[in-house]
């Protein structure tokens, strides 16, 4: 089995944010525990790089948008790398050739099909900016419950959802002009045709998570509406063939990105090969984009749907949504001029499951995490006894207890299922149970204290309970490769996968402990 693994493609219009590397890092440590366990994986990812916002930023920051666009994929790249989140191919772009073939080639493919409409369509026009105005850039009243400053498609207030042209006192975030109504050709996917294909789709599958398909079930079931696949100039984005101002809307090049991505990878026949599952991560502010039309234009042009589509919370901070102005919008760059790398991935981890609620981020629970579980409990399994094993034994490998090996596999042996199910937070679970285990076999026993333990025990201890901070760094690598690499490289062992992880260790241990891990201050 082949899988393709890919993560929403973030905007090229902004640096990585924690929340971005919330969903990096899942995939990531999804990615390589597959990996681990010998699978093919392609994973792939790159810069969001059209739509109006950024042809407004490109403009304000006197840039040509394609510039503009690199280098923030460019910068975006850089910030994820020292995450240590690195994707075939590298991190791309959908403002490409490639994604400018497929995406018109698609296109010709949807109108083959008659998927493609075009009807005139009214929308708000700012006379002195001289453009339409996307739905975010207007603002005025809710036409439901009259509170002041919502924007054109819903109230972040009383929840309503609504046309712009239905706002009282509407008026441009561009220049605060009260904008003029003007209808313009747009071109329109029609969606509500899959409406009972999707439906199909979603009751014969377990691609989304309960909770998902029940939202998608009931937005099937208000009535699917055609969807508007264009994009009047002046935009930054692909030109529809044939036309000289109207442009693709960018949901539609950038799911089509994910193909572009991948093919650039080399590998052949994804979307079409049935040995290849595609898998793709979000966040659960975009669900209606992956769950009803990027499935719809994959069913057009019959092209492999996905298999899974894994949805996770927002990110909140000290239980708050990032913001800027209270100063938590926290930069990928500025986390990791103060940490470890490997602690958010670490603390991350300790968050994540398969279910939609939002995860927080709070500085001194993740302080306490890695402090007192990875670094007390787990790494502590190998500092403490690598320096007594060699101090007293010569590094010498020995026997162990089977009463406590028996055990250790015993709740070692979920975890390769618990990572390819999602459910991460249960990973470091099942881990902590193999570190307190041992530390309380290790304490109880105390090889270092001669009027509780016999030489040969000591020796059978201190080797049990190494082996098991071991087992322990080892099944945890997906999480913390570079800890678990130093852990490989001190104990000399072969890389470290499910199949070899609960293998007794066989060589002496004879390097110098030096520290895994530094424990943390806020
Ligand atoms: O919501 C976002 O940030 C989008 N840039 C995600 C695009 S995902 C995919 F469809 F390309
Ligand atoms: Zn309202």
């Amino acid at each position: 089995m082949r899988y393709l693994v890919t993560t929403a493609l973030p905007y090229a219009n902004g640096p990585i944010h924690l929340g971005h590397l919330l969903e990096q890092i899942q995939a990531d440590i999804f990615v390589r525990a597959l990996r681990m366990s010998g699978d093919d994986v392609i994973f792939i990812c790159g810069a969001d790089s059209h739509g109006t916002p950024i042809e407004i930023n490109a403009h304000k920051a006197k840039l040509q948008p394609c510039h503009y666009v690199e280098q923030w994929r460019f910068a975006q790249e850089q910030s994820l790398s020292k995450y240590l989140i690195q994707f075939d191919n590298g991190y791309g772009s959908t403002h490409t050739e490639l994604n400018q073939k497929n995406t018109e080639q698609i296109f010709k493919k949807l109108c083959n099909n008659k998927d493609i409409i075009t009807k005139e369509i009214d929308q708000f026009f700012d006379t002195q900016a001289n453009r339409f105005l996307p739905d975010r850039f207007i603002k005025g009243e809710c036409p439901k419950c009259f509170s002041f400053d919502q924007y054109g498609d819903n109230c972040e207030k009383c929840g309503a959802v609504y046309n712009p042209t239905n706002l009282i006192n509407p008026r441009s975030i561009l220049t605060n002009e009260t904008p003029v109504i003007r209808s313009s050709k747009h071109y329109f996917f029609k969606l509500s045709k899959y409406s009972n294909k999707i439906n199909e789709w979603l009751n014969n599958s377990d691609v989304f998570q309960v909770e998902v398909k029940n939202s998608l079930k009931d937005w099937i079931g208000t009535g699917l509406k055609d969807w508007d696949i264009s994009r009047d100039y002046p935009y930054f984005g692909f030109l529809i063939p044939g036309e000289i101002n109207k442009y693709f809307y960018v949901w539609l090049d950038a799911p089509i990105g994910y193909i572009s991505l991948s093919e650039a990878t080399g590998r052949e026949n994804i979307w079409i090969d049935s040995e290849t599952k595609i898998i793709h991560f979000i966040g659960k502010d975009i669900i209606y984009f992956h769950g009803l039309f990027w499935p719809a234009i994959l069913m057009s042009i019959n092209y492999n749907l996905p298999s899974k589509v894994m949805v996770h919370g927002m990110l909140t901070i000290d239980g708050e949504k990032m913001s800027k102005s209270r100063n938590t919008y926290i930069l990928a760059d500025q986390f990791h001029s103060i940490f470890n790398p490997e602690a958010l991935r670490y603390y991350f981890a300790c968050k994540l499951s398969a279910n939609i609620e939002d995860i927080d981020f709070n500085i001194s629970d993740l302080c306490s995490r890695i402090n007192s579980d990875l670094v007390n409990k787990i790494i502590n399994l190998i500092s403490r006894t690598v320096p007594l094993l060699q101090k007293n034994y010569n590094g010498k490998i020995t026997s162990m207890e089977p009463f406590i090996v028996d055990r250790v596999c015993e709740i070692a042996n979920s975890v390769e299922n618990y990572y390819r199910a999602g459910q991460i937070n249960q990973v470091i679970k099942n881990v902590i149970q193999i570190a307190d285990i041992s530390n309380k076999f290790l304490q109880d026993l105390s090889p270092w204290d001669a009027s509780k333990c016999t030489a040969k025990d000591a020796h059978k201890v201190l080797n049990t309970a190494l082996w098991s901070g071991k087992v322990c760094l080892g099944l945890l690598k997906p999480i913390i490769p570079n800890i678990a690499a130093k852990m490989e490289n001190l104990l000399d062992l072969e890389f470290v996968n499910f199949k070899n992880v609960l293998e007794p260790l066989s060589k002496p241990v004879l390097k110098k402990y030096i520290h895994l891990f530094e424990r943390i201050v806020a």
